[in-house]
């Protein structure tokens, strides 16, 4: 038999005649414990000294790594700095010069708890330079793995340097548990995105000293100021395309303010990594909060989709309790209904408000494919092989091909030709699916199947939002086999499904039956409608509220009702279509999020001839 490790040994009796001794531990140990949490990797030792930069009111903050961190730490800022007599209690466990300790619920700094620097000695070699305004002279101080040496006199103009050079050495285990260098540097690199999202006014540079020679930028962010400066610094970080395609959030409920930047649906991500929240200004990852982000787009976008947000919530910091773990990631509202509400809502609104925008990058795209096929494919926001037959034929080749089948309509010269409004006068029908439309400053091209089946989604939402959805019987019931589970699935859901205009029962083992179907959706096939509707019955689990999970089940309703595609359409109808799209919410994309119709400017049209 293989000996094997026990662990802890539970079996034999701990009964001794001399129990074990209780000690106190030494500072070097206890500090190396709380290092455990504090500093999990060279990117949480970034955090911690950047926010004790920004605590001390910098402006102006440079960070030089190597290796990963692992090699070198080095954060210089111009802030308020450390008188020399304090320099050796700053690396004492739990001093700090940002609470007197009597209320841990009123916190307006990121530091409170006092632990950082000691920590970071406790497991490394650190060297902590800083300079107050008006000291005749700057001060340092160093520790190497626990071991504080004498305060000396250094140079420095103004503000503190903090040195933290081969981390975790002290620590091996910690250190075998890091990722390669460039994750390690990824993920710093991510932390000081974060935090230069929640301060726009100070300057930020980050630097790899990895290969020896002079720090290479790597990441630099402006100080911005004034109403823009968010925005601004978003830019900077999340690139022009998402500034572009962000609606501007603001919104207060009960003394909590939601504010930031929200990309429109078509400006989705493959993963949520462009997913910012803010609590009174400190980044957090919490869930709570990205899962209030995902059902506030649940209705706009495939699940495989994530949308792209920088928001802050302001809050009373009585009602939030950022105390929850040292590395203060996660927090604890006192009403967590409340904000998961505003963030909903909110954003909601927003994306309604934004109507039938579609995203400009998709517009960009779209000229670029026009202009010339490239060798390369476009690299496109959205996620365009979701779409059917887009693997094998780019859009070019779509748009190229529609030339061989145009049905021009008569051109109205009635007064009252819609020209004018933002999705124009319909002009022709291409392919049976798409209307190309000619607006008072270009063309409009729309693809009908996506624009109606979003349509008949905000009729059945609205409608069942009024009461019911009006159901419509079927002469003879319909009988649709599927497997037991799905069965289940939709029997159990009947009460919420008659609510939505579908009544079904079961009707023996593996078989249920269908007796009415929702009228808006007219004359549907039932087997392939409750398949959908099983499968996203599946998906959303019992979690979710029930309206939210009756949204996502008339969303794929939506889809077996749209009945335009594969259809002639007559000039009236074309313009009834657009003249609904211009009001209805969220017509400017699918139930997928994918756009619903795409614009070229007669500028850009020209360009597209040379004549600019
Ligand atoms: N960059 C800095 N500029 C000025 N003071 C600093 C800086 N870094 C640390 N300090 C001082 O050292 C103290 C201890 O820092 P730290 O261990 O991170 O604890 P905390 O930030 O929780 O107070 C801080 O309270 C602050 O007074
Ligand atoms: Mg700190």
């Amino acid at each position: 038999m293989h000996a094997i490790y026990c662990g802890m040994n539970l079996e034999t009796p701990k009964i001794q005649p001399d129990p074990p001794r209780i000690r106190q531990l030494d500072d070097a140990a206890a500090n190396r414990i709380a290092a455990g949490e504090v500093v999990e990797r060279p990117a949480s030792a970034v955090k911690e000294l950047v926010e004790n930069a920004l605590d001390a009111g910098a402006s102006r903050i440079d960070i030089v790594i190597a290796d990963g961190g692992k090699r070198l730490i080095r954060v210089t800022d111009d802030g308020h700095g450390i008188p020399a007599q304090d320099l050796a209690l700053a690396l004492s466990r739990h001093a700090t010069s940002k609470i007197d300790g009597s209320d841990l619920l009123d916190i307006h700094s990121f530091g409170f708890r006092g632990e950082a620097l000691p920590s970071l000695g406790a497991v490394a070699h650190l060297r902590l330079t800083s300079r107050t305004q008006g000291a005749p002279e700057a001060a340092e101080i160093t520790v190497a793995t626990g071991r504080v040496g004498p305060t000396r006199p250094a140079a420095l103009r103004a503000g503190t340097v903090v040195e933290v050079r081969d981390l975790f050495h002290a620590t091996p285990a910690r250190l075998k548990f890091l990722r390669t260098d460039r994750a390690e540097t990824q993920a710093i690199s991510d932390v000081v995105k974060r935090l230069a999202l929640a301060a726009p006014h100070v300057g930020f540079t980050l630097s790899d000293a990895s290969d020896g020679t002079a720090p290479k930028v790597t990441f630099r962010a402006d100080p911005a100021r004034g109403p823009e400066a968010m925005r601004q610094r978003a830019r900077a970080i999340l690139g022009a395309d998402f500034d572009d395609n962000a609606l501007d959030i603001d919104t207060t409920r009960e003394g909590i303010r939601l504010h930031g930047l929200a990309a429109l649906p078509t400006f989705s991500r493959g993963a949520a990594v462009a997913q910012y929240f803010f609590v009174n200004n400190r980044p957090v990852r919490d869930k709570q909060l990205l899962g209030a982000l995902r059902a506030a787009y649940a209705d706009v976008l495939a699940r495989d989709r994530h949308p792209a947000a920088v928001l802050f919530i302001d809050i009373d910091p009585q009602r939030v309790d950022v105390n929850v773990h040292p590395a203060k990631a996660e927090v604890r509202f006192r009403d967590p209904g409340l904000v998961r509400g505003l963030i909903v809502s909110g954003l909601r609104h927003a994306l309604a408000q934004a109507g039938h925008r579609a995203t400009t990058t998709l517009t960009d795209q779209a000229l670029g494919a026009f202009a010339q096929p490239r060798p390369t494919a476009p690299v496109y926001q959205m996620d365009m092989a979701s779409r059917p037959n887009a693997q094998t034929r780019g859009f070019a080749e779509d748009l190229a091909s529609f030339s061989a089948r145009v049905e021009p309509i008569p051109e109205p010269d009635t007064p009252d030709d819609p020209q004018h409004l933002p999705l124009g006068a319909a002009r022709a029908q291409l392919h049976e699916t798409f209307i190309l439309s000619q607006s008072e400053t270009g063309m409009i091209l729309v693809d009908a199947h996506a624009a109606h089946e979003r349509l008949v989604y905000e009729k059945l939402k609205a409608r069942l939002r009024e009461s019911t959805v009006p159901a419509q019987a079927l002469l003879i019931p319909d009988i649709v086999e599927l497997p037991a589970d799905d069965c289940n699935r939709l029997v159990n859901a009947a009460p919420d499904l008659a609510r939505a205009g579908l009544v079904v029962e079961a009707f023996g083992p593996g078989t249920i039956c269908v007796r009415e179907t929702p009228a808006l959706l007219g004359e549907v096939a039932c087997a392939p409608l409750l398949r959908d509707i099983a499968d996203e019955l599946a998906d959303l689990g019992t979690t979710d509220t029930l309206t939210a999970r009756l949204d996502a089940v008339l969303s794929r309703m939506a889809c077996h009702g749209s009945v335009r595609a594969g259809r002639r359409m007559s000039a009236p109808e074309m313009n009834a279509l657009l003249r609904e799209m211009e009001a209805t919410p969220n017509s400017g994309q699918c139930n997928h999020g994918r756009p619903t119709w795409i614009a070229l400017s007669l500028a850009d049209v020209e360009k597209l001839f040379g004549r600019r």
